[in-house]
């Protein structure tokens, strides 16, 4: 099934056929911030774009002006504070979400949820009413919570769709490739890496024994690149040191997740992406597994296919902490 994924070619409007332009408005929200402002430029040169609405609080009359003189097609606009989030959302095709704020050394995803969950839960209400159709996608964390906090105030707002709400664990997949490809001496655009779980520490859970191609590890290799993996936001927040997380790496990702899901949309078959989403293949009531995306949003879960048994121990070691976070944004939502 994995290898089947195909890996989106350059994302640039100059580089593609007319045949491949379509018309979709793609909002971004937190579009001035680190991830925003990169993920808004690989945006602006995608040809499935033909409007981009830039919301934050802050800066977007000026990112919008500077991304509007790039020659591609996407028409840019930008939307500046609360009073405009309507206008920004309304009707969108696709919403992308990483407004929020991003952790520094020391701290857990977790330790963001008191700032993020709020932000969440406004932009999803704002969506439920001007863009009841738009397919979301969330890289705000925590993810295992914002997720769960869409869904219920979507919920409420009787607009959810189980198909239409995503976290974006994009990410940890480009991580996993980009770390299988240089253990084994291969190039990354051919590696492809199933990760499924969450999106945070032991709920990040790399499946290396179904890695496209075949590779194999002793164990002691297999439990350090795994945790590397898992581990791989830490490692770019230390690195950073005070001054936020991923950023570049996760506009990228971003990018890429947004560019299948308007494949998806515009009727594409095979486009396959994990992300994290409402499912019923665990016991966790939201859990990231490879999915097939076509026009209405996710079409097919393609489930958990077979862990070897160190894969079932991550699993269960992941449960806890992974229904934990769900909880917590379920209770937020409905406080
Ligand atoms: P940043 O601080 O550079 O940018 C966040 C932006 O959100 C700022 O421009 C801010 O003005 C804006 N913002 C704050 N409140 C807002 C609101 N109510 N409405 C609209 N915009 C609002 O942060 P960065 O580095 O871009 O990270 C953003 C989020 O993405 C963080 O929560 C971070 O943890 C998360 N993240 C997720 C990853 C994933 O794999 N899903 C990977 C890396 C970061």
């Amino acid at each position: 099934m994995f290898s089947r994924l195909v890996r989106p070619s350059v994302i640039s409007a100059r580089n593609f056929s007319t045949s491949k332009q379509a018309n979709y408005k793609v909002a971004v929200c937190g579009a001035s911030g680190g991830i925003g402002q990169p993920l808004s430029l690989l945006l602006k040169i995608n040809p499935l774009v033909s409007e981009l609405s830039l919301y934050d609080l802050v800066h977007t009359p000026g990112v919008a002006a500077d991304l509007s003189h790039i020659e591609t097609p996407a028409k840019v606009k930008g939307f500046n504070g609360p009073e405009n989030l309507k206008e920004a959302l309304k009707n969108a095709n696709v919403i992308i979400i990483p407004a929020g704020v991003p952790r520094k050394p020391g701290m857990t995803r977790d330790d963001l949820f008191n700032t993020n969950a709020g932000i969440v839960k406004a932009l999803a209400e704002c969506a439920a009413e001007v863009a009841p159709d738009a397919l979301i996608g969330i890289i705000t964390n925590p993810v295992n919570s914002a997720v769960p906090i869409a869904a219920e105030v979507l919920k409420k707002a009787g607009k959810f769709d189980p198909k239409r709400v995503f976290g974006i664990s994009t990410l940890d997949i480009v991580r996993a490739n980009t770390f299988i490809a240089e253990a084994k001496g291969l190039n990354p655009k051919d590696v492809n890496v199933p990760v499924i779980g969450g999106h945070s520490g032991v709920t990040i859970i790399p499946l290396l024994s179904r890695v496209t191609p075949s590779v194999s590890f002793p164990q002691d290799q297999l439990e350090a690149l795994t945790s590397r993996i898992q581990e791989a936001g830490t490692e770019v927040v230390k690195a950073k040191a005070g001054a936020g997380s991923a950023t570049l790496s996760m506009a990228y990702a971003g990018a890429r997740f947004a560019n299948s899901l308007l494949r998806g949309l515009k009727g594409e078959s095979n486009v396959i992406e994990a992300a994290y989403v409402q499912s019923d293949v665990t016991e966790a009531e939201y859990f990231s597994t490879p999915l097939v995306l076509g026009k209405k949003g996710l079409e097919k879960n393609l489930g958990l296919g077979q862990l070897s048994d160190y894969e079932q121990e991550l699993l269960k070691k992941a449960m806890p902490e992974l229904k934990k976070n769900i909880e917590a944004g379920i209770k937020f939502a409905n406080s």
